[in-house]
């Protein structure tokens, strides 16, 4: 397993950053006597507000925070484990303004336990969304994930399977927020000394400024056609669905 953990960005936090933009912008505050939620629709303008003051997100259960969220990797043996402190990781993540709404199910220890068991499973909650990487539930789900380099973003604190591959990276639902994300996690941290060396690569002035709206522009494609027909064989949803997404890249 090439990378043991991800950030999981749910549809149902998307909504719940619609709904802070919403309410934040309006400068109400939901309490619990109001009667009514007072609910709009955020513009784009409104959710880049709402990105810069507070950013609500999912940690894989193989990542610590010192809260009251479990600390398993889903497994039975960590129930009820106190961590000493937050991960390096979602340190990181609180610092630059994200609220940590809960943790999404993983295959029992990112799936090193056994190899017979089916992806996404393990005996705390039963079948899963997603297995212990990055790119695959990326792939599966549609979004972007962001899978760094070893030691660009810190790993203390994260239910260890191999100190040479293990990278904890973004799973969101844009490239701009991924860059961002990854901007907010990327660095030193005493406690993971790969990123000492490696923060020489991080860019001054982080990653977000190389977002470019036409950043594709001029670029060649490469596309394996036999990969296509064996990764999507004969769901001709998928591969419709696919070739249409690749009208629009080019
Ligand atoms: C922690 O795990 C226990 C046992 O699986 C579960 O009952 C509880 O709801 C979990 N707590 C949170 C905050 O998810
Ligand atoms: C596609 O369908 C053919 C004919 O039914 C079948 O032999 C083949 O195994 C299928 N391929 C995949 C990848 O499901």
């Amino acid at each position: 397993m090439a990378s043991n953990s991800t950030l999981n960005v749910p549809s149902f936090s998307f909504l719940l950053l619609l709904f802070l933009a919403a309410t934040l912008l309006s400068g109400i505050i939901p309490t619990t006597s109001s009667k009514e939620l007072p609910i709009r629709e955020a513009t784009v303008l409104d959710l880049q507000l709402a990105f810069k003051i507070a950013w609500d997100t999912n940690l894989k259960e193989n990542i610590a925070t010192k809260d009251k969220l479990n600390n398993t990797a889903d497994s039975f043996a960590l129930h009820g484990s106190v961590v000493p402190r937050d991960s390096g990781f979602a340190k990181r993540l609180r610092k630059s303004g994200a609220v940590i709404l809960g943790k999404a199910s993983l295959s029992e220890w990112c799936y090193s336990r056994t190899l017979n068991a089916p992806n996404g499973w393990n005996a705390r909650v039963g079948q899963g969304k997603t297995d212990g990487s990055i790119l695959c539930p990326s792939e599966v789900n549609s979004v972007v994930g962001i899978k760094p380099t070893v030691g660009l973003t810190c790993r203390a604190g994260v239910v260890p399977i191999s100190p040479r591959q293990d990278t904890v990276g973004p799973i969101r639902r844009t490239l701009i927020d991924a860059a961002y994300v990854l901007e907010a996690v990327a660095g030193i941290d005493a406690r993971d000394k790969e990123t000492i060396e490696v923060s020489q690569y991080i860019p001054r002035g982080g990653y977000s400024q190389y977002l470019k709206i036409d950043g594709l522009r001029g670029k060649r494609l490469g596309l394996l056609g036999a990969a296509v027909e064996f990764f999507l064989g004969n769901d001709t949803f998928r591969k419709e669905t696919f070739k249409k997404h690749l009208r629009t890249l080019v």
